[in-house]
């Protein structure tokens, strides 16, 4: 039977080029978006946007229209890159990264979990700069808190959800070529959809709550 994968932030960057690797792949992709892209529309067998991460309203009219429908797997993708410089920190920019990097796929997978079941596997793309131990250059007070949260809220829900055969992974995806880091990254899109995959391919129920590299290397906390 084919594979069922849901991407969040599927229109551009990191997430279209998963949906176009498990497009490739054979599976039937579910883009989610705020806006579709012409890119993300060749690839999905359905595209459903105007979904903010952001708002209940909008999680819960994501969930409403799946209707329980099986999701082998779900990436919890969009993210959100912003600076503060200590002496003038905006508070405001720490609480929009906390709200889409930790509290949206918490809140995504919460409301999803009706479609989820033996075998199935989410995927939360973090960055190795919420690694507290990895650490070395400081700054980027709310990006790094808000993707240390979502590591926390992936080792409770790989906790929580072993029992009903669910593993999750919390993967970084590399130094990507994308708008979030003006194009600057070491890695295609391409390369680091390949790494996500093949991560996921791997990842059991005994290996379930890791923080690795899409590159496969384990990383530290
Ligand atoms: N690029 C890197 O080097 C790098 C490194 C480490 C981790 N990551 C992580 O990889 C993931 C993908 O990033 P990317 O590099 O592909 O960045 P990107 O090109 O900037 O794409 C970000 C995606 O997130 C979506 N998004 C942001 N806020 C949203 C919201 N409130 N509701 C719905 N969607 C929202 C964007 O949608 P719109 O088009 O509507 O804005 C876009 O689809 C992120 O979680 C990021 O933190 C990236």
């Amino acid at each position: 039977m084919t594979s069922t994968v849901l991407i969040t932030g599927a229109n551009r960057g990191v997430g279209l080029a998963l949906a176009q690797h498990y497009h490739q792949a054979g599976w039937q992709v579910i883009g989610v978006c705020r806006s579709a892209s012409a890119e993300l529309a060749e690839v999905a067998e359905r595209v459903i946007d105007n979904i903010d991460v952001t708002q209940y309203d909008d999680v819960a009219r994501l969930a409403q229209s799946l209707d329980g429908t099986r999701l082998d797997l779900l990436i919890n993708n969009a993210g959100l890159l912003r600076d503060e410089q200590l002496g003038k920190i905006d508070f405001e920019t720490i609480r929009e990264q906390m709200e889409v990097n930790a509290y949206a796929p918490l809140r995504v997978t919460e409301a999803l979990l009706p479609c989820l079941g033996e075998g199935s596997k989410i995927a939360n793309i973090t960055s190795r700069m919420g690694s507290i131990a990895d650490n070395d250059s400081g700054g980027r007070y709310g990006y790094r808190a808000s993707k240390a949260a979502l590591n926390a809220f992936g080792k409770s829900l790989a906790v929580d959800l072993a029992p009903r055969g669910i593993a999750v992974a919390q993967l970084h995806p590399g130094y990507v070529q994308t708008r979030m880091v003006n194009f600057g990254g070491l890695i295609s899109p391409d390369e680091a959809a390949a790494g996500i995959a093949a991560r996921m391919e791997a990842l059991t129920l005994e290996t379930s709550g890791g923080f690795w590299h899409s590159n496969g290397e384990p990383l530290p906390w």
